[in-house]
């Protein structure tokens, strides 16, 4: 780690915590109304090993949709290239629970970050999985080192009980004929892979990976090739924030994944994940000051993708 960083990141995160937090909690979720607003972590794992935190970054949150490129990893591992005849790379420019585009692109989501996406790589990973929920957490622990990572009950019941849009856009897939499953069955999947609830720090472990051309940083394992991690990447700079995706390119310059849970993961590639929390989002669902503590480190460093 280079201590500029470090002083960087320090400066960063002081200005963003005084700044008024413009933004409002997911209460669609019940349960991540009951989230502390005033949260704010931020932690960095470099490809040399080193790593960093500052504030909140060893508070668990629920990282929600920042799981999709994770249920993406393991999908695009295990079809390669024909599993985008399910689901397409181009940016929504749509809310992320959006039912719009299905109807005129017949079922075929816009990528797989988008909620019909993320439904679609579910339905593809449960027809080559046995055990689907317990092989995509094997997937997980392995990628962050954490043995005992597990689906939070208390989350995923919370969303089970009153994801109305998610089971009517998985019905409306299903009808196109591109849900081979049974969505009730393909939904509880979805509903567990967003209720992981991870630190700042342990997401940017897990995510160290596609910073690091496909291979895990703590012991070099090879999870996918050079060539899919670029794509993965691409995917979460034209598509990691719904109808924000230009927005975080032009402000931060980094590709990255929102959740509602208020997490965002940034990746330099062949330098850095990162990692911010602050609960509050804004309007597309993105956490408000997760987005200004990124654009000020890849401002102030002068380092970003372009
Ligand atoms: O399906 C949902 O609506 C949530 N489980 C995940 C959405 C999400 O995280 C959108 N991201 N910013």
């Amino acid at each position: 780690m280079h201590t500029s960083y470090s002083r960087i990141i320090e400066n960063a995160f002081e200005e963003v915590k005084a700044l008024p937090d413009a933004g409002e909690l997911a209460t669609y979720i019940p349960e991540l109304a009951n989230v502390d607003p005033s949260k704010l972590g931020m932690h960095m794992t470099c490809i040399d090993g080193n790593h960093f935190g500052i504030g909140d970054d060893l508070h668990k949150f629920s990282i929600q949709s920042i799981a999709k490129v994770l249920s993406l990893t393991l999908a695009y591992k295990i079809v390669g290239e024909p599993l985008w005849e399910r689901v397409d790379v181009e940016p929504s420019g749509t809310k992320f629970d959006s039912l719009l585009l299905l109807e005129s692109y017949k079922g075929i989501p816009r990528n797989p970050f988008i909620n019909s996406g993320a439904i679609v790589i579910c339905d593809i990973l449960m027809t080559h999985l046995k055990d689907t929920k317990v092989e995509f957490l094997e997937f997980v622990r392995e990628l962050s080192d954490l043995p005992k990572l597990n689906y939070s009950d208390k989350i995923a019941d919370s969303e089970k009980r009153t994801g109305y849009r998610n089971v009517a856009l998985c019905n409306f897939i299903k009808s196109f004929g591109n849900i081979t499953n049974e969505p009730e069955e393909v939904l509880d999947f979805y509903f567990d892979m967003c209720s992981l609830e991870m630190t700042c720090q342990e997401v940017s472990r897990t995510f160290g990976f596609l910073a690091n051309e496909g291979c895990k940083i703590s012991d070099g394992t090879k999870i996918i090739t050079k060539n899919k991690c670029k794509r993965i990447n691409a995917l979460m700079l034209t598509c990691g924030f719904y109808d924000e995706s230009g927005e975080f390119a032009f402000r931060v310059g980094l590709p990255g994944k929102s959740g509602v849970g208020g997490g965002i993961v940034a990746l330099y590639p062949k330098n850095y994940a990162m990692v911010v929390w602050s609960p509050k989002l804004n309007k597309h669902g993105n956490s408000y000051k997760g987005m200004e503590l990124l654009e000020k480190v890849t401002t102030h460093s002068e380092m970003s993708i372009f």
